[in-house]
């Protein structure tokens, strides 16, 4: 192992400084561009190497203090060291670097990122994990749990509950912490932003189209709050509880169809007037698989909005939908203040 001194040049996706030394790429956690430090270097590949900051010799102006003090041992946060209106830059350029590399657009039209009304105390949920006495959550880097006695990005409600746990003997295995009641199906994680999105989407929606395809919709988080603008509103999701959930609330314009929507969604839009539909889709991390851009792209709805937690994943996607899809917007949300994670709105239009 050596040391280097290294110029931190940006930070990447995934939240790690970049420097490079030799012509090579060091990623380096907990750094800010334009610093300059020494690191440790701790794993050399031919194509990059990682490092860990020793010493700070120029610190950033955008330096901040954490609050939580498991920061930097715990796998969850990564820019708690980083002003939060400083976060909120370095995640915009992320998502436009993205969009141009892997989007294949030459001038992404980026809106301004949506920051979170909380950057702590936010999280509505919570997953912690139990082994061996041990209540907390998994470390940076290595499959070992740390023990967590309170986690400042959550909210009170869910402090309490896992202060709850703690103080009673826990069986070894996973616990999902809630600051609300209700099926224990996907929510969205942050309400004020999440709040945010939803009238973000009915903005987009100007009341042209009649019908409403919400893919992986979920318990119906926008198909129930966006039903007012559209005839009607038919959400496909596999989650057989989730579909339940919302199928207990629905008004006569909702549908919700328990299904793949591999199978379901090549189906729907073949049966829909195209200009008059509107699309969301709303997928995991993984994105759109190649069948569903095809089915898309085969059948493609005057208007579509796609909200990804995943940017790499949604540029690859936006890069075929291409075919068929002027992009006319991109919104970053910052879901997720203090983590990597960044929430992210395409609005394309069919033509
Ligand atoms: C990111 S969540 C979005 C949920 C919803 N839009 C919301 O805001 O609450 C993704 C959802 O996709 C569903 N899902 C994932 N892959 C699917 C597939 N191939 N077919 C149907 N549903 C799927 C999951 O069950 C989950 O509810």
């Amino acid at each position: 192992m050596r040391n280097a001194e290294l110029k931190i040049e940006d930070v990447a996706f995934g939240g790690k400084g970049v420097a490079r030394d030799e012509g090579k790429a060091v990623f380096v956690p907990f750094t800010i561009e334009h610093e300059r430090i020494s690191a440790r270097i701790v794993r050399e590949k031919k194509q990059f190497a990682e490092g860990e900051l020793v010493e700070l010799l120029e610190p950033s102006p955008e330096r901040a203090v954490p609050e939580c003090p498991y920061f930097g041992r715990c796998g969850g946060c990564s820019y708690q060291h980083i002003s939060y209106a400083h976060q909120l830059e370095i995640k915009a350029r992320q998502v436009e670097q993205a969009m141009r590399r892997i989007g294949r657009l030459a001038n992404p039209p980026m809106r301004p990122m949506v920051p979170s009304p909380l950057p702590y105390s936010y999280r509505n949920r919570i997953t912690v994990h139990a082994q061996d006495g041990i209540v907390g959550f998994y470390r940076r880097d290595v499959h070992q749990l740390l023990d967590i006695e309170r986690c400042p990005i959550a909210m009170s409600e869910v402090s309490d509950a896992l202060a709850q746990l703690r103080a009673r003997p826990v069986r070894d295995g996973h616990y999902t912490l809630r600051a609300h009641s209700g099926p224990r199906v996907f929510v969205q994680t942050n309400d004020g932003v999440a709040e945010a999105l939803a009238n973000f989407a009915a903005e987009i929606l100007t009341g042209e189209e009649k019908l409403l395809i919400d893919a992986f919709c979920g318990a119906g988080f926008f198909s129930k709050r966006l039903a007012p603008q559209f005839e009607r509103v038919v959400g496909i999701d596999w989650d057989r509880f989730a579909i339940a959930a919302a199928q207990k609330d629905a008004g006569p314009k909702e549908a919700y169809v328990s299904g793949d929507i591999t199978t379901e969604l090549r189906w729907l839009l073949q049966q829909s007037d195209l200009a008059t539909t509107a699309l969301i889709v709303d997928p995991p991390a993984t994105g759109l698989s190649a069948e569903m851009r095809r089915a898309i792209l085969d059948s493609p709805p005057r208007t579509m909005i796609y909200v990804s937690c995943n940017p790499p994943t949604l540029a690859r996607d936006v890069a075929e939908l291409q075919q068929h899809f002027a992009v006319i917007s991109i919104t970053p949300f910052d879901m997720f203040p203090q983590t990597a994670e960044i929430e992210v709105v395409v609005h394309l239009k069919s033509q």
